[in-house]
């Protein structure tokens, strides 16, 4: 049986298919909102720094079968009420990030926005999880207006860096093949990758840091070169091409 059909079948009612129909139709329009906002964050980061703190942006809606599966593993029998009340990831947004720098200041621009309420937050990047796992997650709830009422819709946000995604997803693929009963040594080395991965992120970091000083340094000659140019009609320097962040 097809996921949709199976939670169509377990749901009692006529009624019910109708409200999972209209739950789902709010996650998704919960998943235009945020993806909105951030998109409009990063080109506002854009405009104002020359720098974008977001790589790439993806969105899901869980999968039906994914759902009824979670709400089993919690020990809740399937039901909209259910769904809506204990599955915080049913609308899902992750943000992938260059540094680690850019995941917190995202952090920090998602808590600023107003009408987001953050439910919660969980930072496996300052507490990494038993298996490697680093990513910092949101749960944030958002209004949706409707013809007739405002829904508050919450939406899951991971953000991590490239390097943590890449090691998240191959994890992801290890734990469901061997159905999280992975042999030692593949989980030995993959929190040996992790390591890596960590020290990559610090590593990338500082040499973006001292790139950024690199050409920090080179405006502030620039500029005084201008001011002598100006002053006594002197130039020290020739002019650089100002290269971006
Ligand atoms: P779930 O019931 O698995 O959603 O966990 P939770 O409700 O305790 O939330 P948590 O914040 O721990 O995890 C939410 C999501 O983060 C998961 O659905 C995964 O997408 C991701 N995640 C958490 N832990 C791991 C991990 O060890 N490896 C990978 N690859 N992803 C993880
Ligand atoms: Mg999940």
């Amino acid at each position: 049986m097809r996921g949709e059909q199976q939670v169509e079948a377990a749901l009692k009612s006529y009624e019910d298919v109708d409200s999972w129909k209209t739950v789902i139709f709010l996650y998704n329009a919960a998943l235009k909102e945020v993806g909105t906002k951030l998109e409009i964050l990063n080109d506002e980061f854009q405009h104002v720094h020359k720098y974008n703190p977001i790589e790439h942006i993806k969105t899901r809606i869980k999968t039906p079968e994914s759902i009824v599966k979670k709400l089993k593993r919690y020990g809740y029998e399937t039901s909209i009420e259910n769904m809506v009340r204990y599955i915080n990831d049913i609308a899902g947004v992750r943000l992938i990030c260059s540094f680690t720098s850019d995941i917190y200041r995202l952090a920090e621009m998602i808590g600023n926005q107003s009408d987001l309420k953050v439910l919660s937050i969980k930072d496996y990047i300052k507490n990494p999880k038993e298996s490697g796992y680093k990513s910092y997650h949101m749960l944030v709830s958002v209004p949706i207006f409707l013809s007739d009422s405002v829904v508050d819709t919450k939406v899951e946000i991971q953000i991590r860096t490239i390097a943590m995604d890449f090691w998240a997803s191959l994890e992801h693929k290890i734990y469901y093949k061997f159905e999280g009963n992975a042999p030692e040594y593949i989980s030995r080395d993959l929190r040996e990758c992790a390591k890596m991965v960590s020290e990559l992120d610090e590593k990338m970091l500082s040499l973006n840091e001292a790139i950024q000083e690199c050409i920090l340094q080179e405006e502030t000659r620039d500029n005084m070169d201008d001011v002598l140019e100006h002053v006594i009609g002197t130039r020290k320097s020739q002019p650089k091409l100002r290269a971006k962040a």
